[in-house]
């Protein structure tokens, strides 16, 4: 186009038809045109730029919405239909990735009585956390793992499992991936083809043969800050934690020990789990906390470029969550997408919460964007990392 046919487009309507055209070609041909005509906000590039999906805050209630989809589903789908059988909790803002937050998914599952799936492995980092029953069952890299409520059960990135349910008495627990950020980043890898060297041959198989005594993790690193040396840490894919199972009894009693101190006013009182041979989160990616909320505590605001998923366990309470007040009970699910304010409440006189966390900070803090900020009492927000 000349200079002067430019100018005659620009001054006549011409232009408006030329433009359009332009858009449509630019988006036929799968690029954005970053720039502003003008500021009006359907043509304010930069907002159009930044209106990605993003997460909401949203509650899922265990006793209205998960349980009853949860039976129906072991009703129609057997273990024999599908080695998997989840529901995992998708986020109405980020439809239709399959992510409670941006980073993480929970999902909830009901295992047939005496069923015990082949073992796999991933490139997602996983942990199971149960929430009834005793027969909760997770085999990871040889170690066999019974657990029960509370009871937080790793199966890492690279590291062989198995999940199952052992004995009668029906079983439910939770799952917290960091697959849809794994899925972001391209770098997902499912293998199933698990193998055990027999008599110097490699053969196939569909059970996990264990080759540590039960509750190995325990025994080995239940003490904590004394580590033996006579063992290999390096477990699994090497990749995590080298202890398997976290139990819930172990964290009642730091909760007992510590439950009149005066804890953080933005937290309570939380502790996370760590890896014990560095002192680190469990895994590179994501990591866990318990959260106790004494008889009518509450916690100021805080907000953190960390997105969470909030698992009350025991209790009932509610929280705001930028503005918008969700009440929840034990089970429930709580999506607090990072760069909300939250703000818990213990809604008893008499009886603590317990709330199981996981978040993607580890993940913010290793790409330096971890930042946070709180409402003191008076209303003054603080940044306070
Ligand atoms: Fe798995």
């Amino acid at each position: 186009m000349t200079d002067a046919a430019v100018k005659e487009t620009n001054a006549g309507s011409n232009r408006d038809a030329a433009l359009a055209g332009l858009y449509e070609d630019v988006a036929n041909k799968h690029m954005f045109p970053f720039w502003a005509t003008t500021d009006d906000v359907t043509n304010d590039e930069v907002r159009q730029l930044m209106a990605t999906a993003k997460a909401l805050p949203y509650k899922w209630s265990y006793a209205d919405d998960i349980e009853p989809l949860l039976r129906l589903s072991a009703k129609l789908i057997s273990m024999d239909d599908s080695e998997r059988r989840s529901l995992i909790l998708c986020n109405p803002g980020l439809k239709p990735r399959r992510a409670s937050v941006s980073t993480m998914y929970t999902a909830y599952r009901l295992n047939d009585p005496n069923e015990i799936m082949p073992p796999h492995k991933h490139s997602p980092s996983a942990i199971r956390f149960g929430l009834t029953g005793k027969g909760n069952f997770t085999g990871v890299a040889g170690e066999d793992i019974t657990f029960g409520p509370g009871d937080m059960v790793l199966t890492p990135n690279d590291a062989w499992h198995n999940h199952g349910t052992i004995g009668d008495e029906e079983a439910v627990n939770l799952s917290v991936l960091d697959l849809p950020l794994i899925e972001t980043l391209n770098a997902i890898h499912f293998d199933h083809e698990y193998t055990e060297i027999e008599n110097g041959v490699t053969v196939k198989k569909r059970t996990q043969t264990a080759n540590v005594p039960d509750d190995y993790s325990q025994a080995i690193y239940g003490a904590g800050g004394m580590t033996p040396r006579w063992v290999d840490h390096y477990r699994g894919g090497g990749l995590s934690s080298p202890m398997y199972v976290y139990r819930w009894e172990r964290m009642l009693e730091i909760f007992d020990r510590f439950r009149d101190v005066e804890g953080d006013p933005h937290e309570a009182l939380m502790v996370e789990y760590t890896d014990p041979t560095r002192g680190e989160p469990v895994f590179k990616t994501i990591t866990f906390f318990a959260q106790m909320l004494r008889p009518g505590e509450k916690t100021l605001p805080l907000r953190q470029t960390a997105s969470l998923l909030v698992a009350p366990f025991e209790g009932k309470g509610h929280s705001i969550i930028d503005g918008e007040r969700f009440d929840w009970n034990a089970f429930d699910t709580l999506a607090v997408p990072g760069g909300a304010w939250c703000e818990h409440h213990n809604d008893s006189d008499t009886d603590p919460v317990y709330m199981f966390v996981a978040s993607d900070e580890p993940t913010l803090k290793k790409l330096a964007l971890y930042k946070s900020w709180g409402q003191t009492a008076d209303g003054d927000i603080t940044r306070l990392l």
